[in-house]
């Protein structure tokens, strides 16, 4: 995996540890209860017998989030926790031996089997996300087309926000909303007609009235699809600026939405560093200080300090892996990247 790809999704690590941890402890708490618990000729086998049952647990947990994988070494590692209290807290007793070794059996059936149907799941799961994917990127692409020279600008500025949103340690749900909200931040300009979408000079009161309307279409366009309604607050949002001087409701502040205060960083940062008609491109060196200049201003200071610790190699080495393959975050339902 890329250099960056693997940076903006640091943030899987984190949490795949957590599941690791609950795993482990939920075998090792039924494993020493199970040991704990008195057998045969006490009144408390009952629940002796109760607890192996919850060795199921864990393996069917590590099913769902490690898949196959993780659901065959759940019951590997279960088995070697079992296996010696069959043969040493029942030796010689090949009858006991024989039936507990079916609970056994019954862990690797449940490994093998919740493995199997979580594993045709999330497949089915990552195919819907790709296509939801390669819809929304072929549309962003003709968007793109429309205003800008190259069609990459949305799918940069989306690596962008994604790369800045894991710096401030956003979590897996707002990541996969920042990635779905930066690819459409500008879907709502499909109602701007092109005289004032294109129009080299500068606007009209009234043109810029009309141009103005473009995040509420947005957001109006992002409500209607199931799947990308928790993006539009973050699309109605990104023109505000973090001083109460954007547009279209002056908010100011944590008024604005996280997301797209995040967002605002990587738009600017793609428009300067990109070559315009009427100006020539920006050093990403001379855009971290125009960026910095503006914090607390159009910018949240927050994330402008988590933009400046991402050094300009960084970022063009994102700006490249963007160019040579648009969709090198990867997808799937849990990714950043999925379905936006
Ligand atoms: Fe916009």
């Amino acid at each position: 995996m890329k250099q960056t790809a693997r940076r903006v999704n640091d943030w899987r690590f984190g949490r795949q540890r957590r599941r690791l941890i609950i795993v482990g402890l939920l075998i090792a708490v039924v494993g020493l209860s199970h040991w704990l618990t008195p057998v045969a000729g006490n009144p408390f086998h009952v629940v002796h017998v109760s607890l192996r049952k919850l060795f199921i647990l864990p393996i069917v947990l590590a099913a769902i989030w490690f898949e196959f994988r993780g659901a065959i070494i759940a019951a590997a590692v279960v088995t070697i926790v079992y296996l010696p209290h069959v043969f040493l807290q029942w030796s010689g007793n090949l009858t006991e031996n024989v039936n507990q070794m079916g609970e056994v059996a019954t862990a690797w059936i449940i490994a093998l089997l919740s493995g199997f149907f979580v594993r045709i799941e999330k497949t089915a799961l990552r195919e819907t996300a790709r296509t939801h994917e390669g819809s929304l990127v072929a549309l962003v692409a003709a968007l793109d087309a429309r205003e800008h020279e190259t069609q990459l600008h949305s799918l940069r500025v989306r690596a962008y926000a994604l790369r800045l949103g894991a710096e401030l340690g956003m979590n897996p749900d707002q990541m996969r909303v920042l990635g779905q909200a930066s690819l459409l931040h500008d879907i709502g300009k499909v109602g701007t007609p092109d005289p004032i979408l294109l129009k080299p000079g500068p606007l009209t009161d009234e043109e810029w009235e009309m141009m103005r309307r473009h995040p509420e279409v947005g957001q109006r366009i992002l409500l209607s699809v199931p799947f990308l309604r928790d993006s539009a607050k973050i699309v109605y949002s990104h023109h505000e600026h973090y001083d109460g001087t954007g547009y279209p409701k002056r908010l100011s502040g944590d008024q604005i939405p996280f997301g797209s205060r995040v967002f605002a960083i990587a738009d600017a940062f793609d428009a300067l560093t990109s070559d315009r008609p009427y100006r020539k491109r920006v050093s990403c060196g001379e855009t971290q200080r125009i960026i910095k200049e503006d914090s607390g201003k159009h910018f949240d200071p927050e994330a402008v300090r988590a933009f400046l610790r991402i050094s300009c190699a960084e970022w063009e080495q994102i700006d490249r892996e963007v160019a040579a393959a648009p969709d090198f975050l990867g997808v799937g339902p849990s990714n950043p990247a999925s379905g936006g």
